[in-house]
């Protein structure tokens, strides 16, 4: 009885912010701009055995087609309907990717893409990735059916019908964002239809939502949305399973929006997290990484069972969206694996690691203006295939950031020291530190411009354990460092900070 009501008290807390990973696996992964079959692949071949919880896809549902310039990424945020059909895939593909992962125990996040439909200067016509008629200009889009009495031209209170000001909350979510059309979210039809859309996918399979630009929505229109949604497809959640939500909401800050408004629904993505983390590991404003000690609330981020954390994501890792300058990006590879490493080593929100594809970067005036270019892509403008070379790494200009070494390992980590507490700090006054989670797993980092030799007192139990950042266990041998843990518990740890990653991680099943 009373173990029945304790379940009945977390599954009513928990619901929406629980991401529904399978026990033990604590990460997602962005496979950013992936085709539904390579993802399928990836969940069988990757994911699963590594120990990913999940992947975020990209949107799912019919976008407008942009010739100029040729398939930016941005053109998926611009909805047209709500078939399942994009450059990702059609909807035969979409079905087969979420039985697959989902029977492999790798869950689908879908990119809900709900505040808006396409810009207003789209046209009239069939560019649409099923070929779906609609008219931009007057608002109409029969494959839903929207019309313009579903906009929200009239409560929009600015001259340009844009949002010109971020001070300003009602215009922030009543007027268009860069002048996509702003759908009338307190009208009971949108919600229907909106909420129809996604009850759709969680039939397929799905196991929960990024809400995009959640921002411009108001909190209760998002919430009368999520509240016609239904429990998870039981083929593999169990019943009353309510799907996951994390709502994008950009808050650095200084303005009248900010996360805290959205608790009520789900989740939040933490936007200062990826900023400053960036900011320390760059060692920017003076700051160092021994100001890390109190990460997480103590910086001023949302509670961690609120938070939805990355170190950078498919907007700021190009300058859109926010963060700016700091944010860390497979780039500057070196000190991105850092971030990554301290961020699913440290048990704060929930993470998520990105996946990305190279572009020509092409600065002018400090400014990338290459930043719109599209996933790799055929000459007929079909997405290329994420092809797989002999050591494992992507080819087609994917980068795979999550089969990174360090980064895979570094997903183990956190699955191994799961529930474990954040302990045995140390540092030395700058950027050299050093953290344990219980008695399952320990990291050390030297980011300092100087060799770092140090005994340190973990509470791992006695023995050899192999380093997972400059190798990992192989059989009964390592390929990289190894560190010797006594029967007190101490251990020395030295890093070069000339090492190609200057930062070790151990833990309990990396032990030889
Ligand atoms: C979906 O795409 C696959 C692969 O391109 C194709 O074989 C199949 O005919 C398509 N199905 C539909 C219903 O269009
Ligand atoms: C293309 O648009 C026309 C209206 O101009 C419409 O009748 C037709 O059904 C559309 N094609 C598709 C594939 O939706
Ligand atoms: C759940 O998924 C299974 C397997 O794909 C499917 O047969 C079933 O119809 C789905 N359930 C609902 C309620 O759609
Ligand atoms: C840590 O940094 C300080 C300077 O803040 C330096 O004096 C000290 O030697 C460093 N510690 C180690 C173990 O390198």
């Amino acid at each position: 009885m009373g173990v029945y009501f304790l379940l009945f008290i977390v599954g009513l807390c928990w619901a929406q912010y629980n991401p529904n990973t399978q026990p033990g696996r604590t990460s997602i992964v962005h496979l950013f701009e992936w085709r539904w079959a390579d993802i399928a692949l990836e969940c069988e071949r990757y994911l699963a055995p590594h120990g990913f919880g999940g992947v975020q896809i990209s949107p799912p549902n019919e976008n407008l087609v942009i010739a100029d310039p040729s398939h930016p990424w941005w053109e998926r945020y611009q909805p047209v309907s709500y078939k399942l059909c994009t450059r990702s895939g059609n909807e035969t593909e979409f079905r087969d990717m979420v039985t697959r992962c989902n029977n492999v125990g790798v869950y689908v996040y879908a990119d809900a893409v709900v505040n808006h439909m396409c810009g207003g200067n789209a046209g009239a016509g069939n560019h649409s990735t099923c070929g779906s008629y609609f008219n931009a200009e007057s608002e109409d889009f029969p494959a839903v059916p929207y019309s313009a009495w579903d906009f929200n031209d009239a409560k929009c209170k600015t001259r340009s019908g844009d949002i010109e000001d971020y001070q300003d909350a009602p215009q922030v979510r009543n007027c268009r964002l860069v002048n996509l059309l702003d759908l009338a979210l307190e009208k009971n039809y949108v919600r229907s239809k909106i909420a129809e859309y996604m009850n759709y996918l969680i039939d397929i399979g799905v196991a929960g939502f990024r809400i995009d630009a959640a921002k411009h929505m108001w909190p209760g229109d998002v919430k009368a949305i999520l509240d016609e949604l239904k429990d998870l497809n039981t083929t593999w959640f169990s019943a009353g399973a309510k799907p996951f939500i994390y709502q994008e909401v950009i808050d650095l800050g200084g303005e009248p929006i900010t996360g805290s408004q959205y608790f009520g629904n789900g989740r939040v993505t933490e936007f200062k997290y990826g900023a400053k983390l960036g900011t320390v590991i760059r060692k920017w404003n003076g700051e160092k990484m021994a100001y890390l000690k109190n990460w997480g609330e103590g910086w001023g981020f949302v509670p961690s069972d609120r938070a939805l954390v990355f170190v950078d994501n498919h907007d700021n890792q190009r300058g859109h969206g926010a963060g700016g300058e700091s944010i860390l990006t497979f780039w500057d590879a070196r000190l991105y694996k850092m971030a990554v490493g301290f961020m699913l080593a440290h048990p704060y929100g929930f993470t998520r690691v990105m996946s990305s594809y190279r572009w020509p970067r092409y600065f002018q005036n400090g400014v990338d203006i290459n930043d719109w270019v599209g996933p790799p892509s055929n000459s007929d403008g079909s997405t290329k295939s994420v092809t797989i070379n002999a050591d494992t790494t992507c080819g087609n200009d994917w980068v795979c950031e999550h089969r990174w070494r360090q980064i895979r390992n570094m997903v183990v980590f956190r699955n191994v020291v799961d529930g474990q507490p954040f302990s045995n700090w140390w540092d030395n006054g700058s950027n050299q530190v050093a953290f344990g989670r219980g008695n399952r797993g320990f990291i050390v980092f030297n980011n300092d411009d100087w060799y770092m030799n140090v005994d340190l007192q973990t509470e791992l139990p006695a023995g050899t354990y192999c380093d997972v950042i400059s190798g990992q266990k192989e059989g009964s041998g390592c390929t990289g460092k190894q560190v010797y843990v006594s029967s007190d518990g101490k251990a020395n740890f030295q890093i070069s900070n000339s090492d190609e990653d200057p930062f070790v991680a151990i833990h309990v099943d990396a032990k030889l």
